[in-house]
């Protein structure tokens, strides 16, 4: 049976995607790899949202998704990114398919905190019959982070938590959050493999902060259901050498890796 592989593509990187990324990408698929993918996009959320002139409102350092915020933002994640990675893809030889999480009612969700944080869903439940007849077809879902409630409302969704629920509905083998970075470094140094007791450690040290946070979470999240290893990579240049993953990998034990 082929094995399936889940990507998150982090919106700090997915315009400067290297061809390595996309080369390794290719082995991936013609080696049989069933391969989807679900991205961020941030960054341009917020040129958009500049450019229009949105007022947007931050709570905790975080910026509220209000209605009109919600609409940019489907604008750019399902619009413009989607299909810049999908034309990407498609010129590297692979075929893709953009959707949203909307679509086949793919993530169903809740309100995490209306009052708080506006629009933004926590996941309750993925339907992964279309990605999977998607893969089965051999296409590459695409999937953008936006979600539905039981009434339909669109609700934006955390990007990181979304690839991890994702890959827990397709049962992959494997999970890879593509970032800016080539792992979850400490002075300077990439840590090769760690633990989910081990990452809570480094996040209470300070170590682990920001972005990297909702990353090593989705990942330990992940590792709870049928994931078996979750890697961070870096989009920015290869992470695949002779048939070997290169960045940190957070996997249950440790002597697995034995
Ligand atoms: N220990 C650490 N090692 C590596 N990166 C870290 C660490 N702690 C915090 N970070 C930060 O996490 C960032 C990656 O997360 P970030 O949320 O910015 O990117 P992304 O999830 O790929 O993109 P997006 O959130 O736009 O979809 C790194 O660029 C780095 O600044
Ligand atoms: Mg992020």
């Amino acid at each position: 049976m082929s094995k399936t592989i889940v990507f998150k593509c982090g919106g700090s990187v997915i315009r400067e995607l290297s061809d390595e990324f996309f080369q390794n990408l290719k082995e991936l698929f013609e080696a049989g790899w069933k391969i989807a993918v679900v991205h961020g996009g941030g960054p341009d959320i917020t040129r958009m949202l500049e450019k229009l002139n949105i007022q947007t409102e931050f709570v905790n350092g975080q910026r509220k998704t209000t209605k009109p915020v919600l609409e940019v933002a489907e604008m750019v994640l399902s619009g413009s990114i989607n299909k810049y990675f999908v034309s990407e893809l498609a010129k590297h030889g692979l075929p893709a398919v953009g959707v949203s999480g909307k679509d086949g009612r793919l993530l169903l969700a809740d309100y995490l905190n209306e009052k708080e944080y506006g629009q933004v869903g926590r996941i309750k439940k993925v339907n992964g019959q279309m990605a999977e007849t998607l893969m089965e077809k051999g296409f590459i879902p695409v999937i953008a982070p936006l979600s539905m409630t039981d009434g339909c409302e669109t609700l934006n969704v955390n990007a990181d938590l979304a690839a991890s629920a994702v890959a827990g509905a397709l049962h992959a083998d494997q999970l890879m959050f593509v970032t800016d970075v080539k792992g979850i470094m400490k002075n300077d140094e990439m840590l090769s493999a760690l633990t989910p007791e081990e990452v809570e450690d480094l996040i209470a040290e300070g170590v682990i902060s920001g972005g990297m946070i909702p990353k090593v979470n989705s990942a330990a999240a992940a590792l709870t259901g049928q994931v078996n290893e979750v890697m961070i990579v870096s989009g920015k240049g290869s992470f695949l050498r002779e048939d070997a993953f290169i960045g940190t990998k957070i996997m249950k034990q440790k002597e697995a890796l034995l």
